[in-house]
């Protein structure tokens, strides 16, 4: 490529970002139709991507025709209404155009004088969040990667003004030599919050494990046992959402004993807070909004595209005095938002603005319509497959997760493998009480009752295959 050729915006440059726009809406068009499992493992096409480093440069445009002809054969449908693995969102298109623009201006979101149309639309996402959620309007929020990077700057924010409160400054001291932190988590907590335990210096073999119940829910007598025995501050992490089964800490007991106990209380509800924007859900989120500190995602129950979530702190101090990391050239700290205030991360993408642009696009009437359909659908598919002998589905249907079991672990995995390479839905495995199982998340935006009609004809067809 000669130098004299490079102008900031060439027409090669033109011709590759706008193939990428084409691409971007033929790839979306053709998802419902196309199969929801790459067509092929890494290693059959790796030799595509792993050359040699090349000494000369191409085209961007031949760049982009390459990336698009070798990369969509192995794109996992991920974005597909027929994609019902973990707990993934379908990445809704408004955001991805959103995202489209996010790159294009190029912004550094760090703070609201480098960038001040990301700071306010941010700063918007924010509070509307903190609305449709149900929680305190003025607690802090740094807008993350997702739920794991929210859940452990929850936890350091939790640690720190637990060693402030016996006398510690962990900013100036560090950990060694600090005052005990007793650490309390649900045996059937996702692992996120645990590697923020360990993240955050707090030590996961030290933390006590709370017994559950049959759903996973966290037993009021095994936290107050904990709570009786301790002799330090705890931080207790609780769950709305529980992986396999949907299921939902109880809030409104827990809270106030560990509040008692002069502790702190997180909560990991990835996908399970935004039950808050369905009235008709809100009973299993009662006393939620009492807690310290939340993690949320956005790329989960909003549909915004990968990657983005939401750590929130009641006291909003807490959040920057732990997350805060400025230098002489940026701005003083004070009553302003300053979006790095907030966050482990100092430069960044604006990757809050794809969910303004869903907010803005569904309204929170869109968003309760959303949740509720999922929630519909999930209670159809248990009933439906609950009829046929052989699979019991292994919990209660209280929110879009469905825990499915067949005679035998063998054919659970059988069944599952068998749905999956044919491609046309795709569920997930898990392991729940033991047992192995299938599990359904019901959470793209476009899933109708069509492809729980199909995933339940592949589920039966293949269970009785095998
Ligand atoms: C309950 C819960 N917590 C945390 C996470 C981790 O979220 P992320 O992958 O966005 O970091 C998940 C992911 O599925 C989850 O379901």
């Amino acid at each position: 490529m000669e130098r004299s050729k490079k102008v900031p915006l060439s027409e090669d440059d033109c011709s590759a970002m706008l193939a990428a726009a084409r691409e971007a809406v033929t790839y979306r068009a053709d998802l419902k139709s196309s199969s929801v499992k790459p067509e092929l493992r890494p290693a059959d096409f790796a030799s595509n991507f792993s050359t040699s480093l090349p000494d000369k440069g191409v085209s961007a445009s031949s760049v982009i025709e390459d990336l698009i002809e070798v990369a969509s054969k192995g794109l996992q449908g991920h974005a597909s209404p027929r994609f019902f693995g973990y707990v993934c969102g379908g990445s809704m298109p408004v955001g991805a155009a959103a995202d489209f623009l996010v790159t294009a201006w190029g912004q550094n979101a760090a703070s609201s004088w480098e960038s001040p149309s990301a700071a306010v639309i941010e700063q918007t996402v924010c509070q509307w969040c903190l609305e449709l959620l149900g929680l305190p309007l003025d607690s802090g929020v740094g807008i993350v990667s997702g739920a794991t990077v929210a859940n452990t700057q929850g936890i350091i924010a939790a640690r720190d003004t637990l060693l402030k409160r016996q006398g510690w400054d962990v900013f100036e001291n560090g950990l060694f030599g600090a005052p005990d932190i007793t650490v309390m988590i649900g045996e059937d907590a996702h692992s996120a919050p645990m590697a923020g335990i360990r993240y955050a210096g707090l030590g996961l073999g030290s933390a006590k494990r709370l017994a559950t119940d049959e759903q996973g829910r966290i037993l009021i007598e095994a936290l107050r046992a904990e709570l009786e025995a301790c002799k330090n501050p705890p931080l207790v992490i609780l769950q709305a959402g529980q992986i396999n089964t949907g299921a939902f800490d109880p809030f409104a007991e827990a809270i106030p004993i560990i509040h008692d106990a002069g502790g702190w209380v997180h909560v990991d509800g990835a996908f399970g807070l935004w039950a808050h924007a369905v009235p008709s859900l809100r009973d299993r989120l009662a006393g939620v909004d009492s807690a310290d500190s939340w993690a949320v995602d956005l790329h989960k129950w909003l549909n915004a595209p990968y990657d983005a979530g939401l750590c929130i702190v009641r006291d909003r101090n807490a959040l920057v005095s732990a997350m805060s990391a400025r230098g002489a050239y940026l701005p003083e700290l004070g009553e302003t938002w300053e979006p790095s205030d907030s966050t482990l991360e100092l430069s960044r993408r604006a990757r809050g603005v794809p969910s303004y642009a869903i907010i803005r696009h569904l309204g929170a009437d869109g968003i309760r319509e959303m949740i509720t359909h999922h929630c519909v659908l999930a209670t159809y598919l248990a009933d439906r497959l609950s009829n046929e002998p052989g699979i019991e589905i292994m919990n209660d249907v209280v929110l879009n997760q469905v825990a499915i079991a067949c005679e035998t672990d063998e054919k659970t995995n059988r069944v599952l493998e068998r749905v999956q390479q044919k491609g046309r839905v795709y569920p997930s495995h898990g392991v729940w009480k033991g047992r192995q199982i299938i599990r359904v998340s019901v959470i793209n935006h476009a899933t109708d009752q069509g492809d729980i009609d199909l995933l339940v004809d592949e589920i039966l067809d293949a269970n009785r295959r095998e």
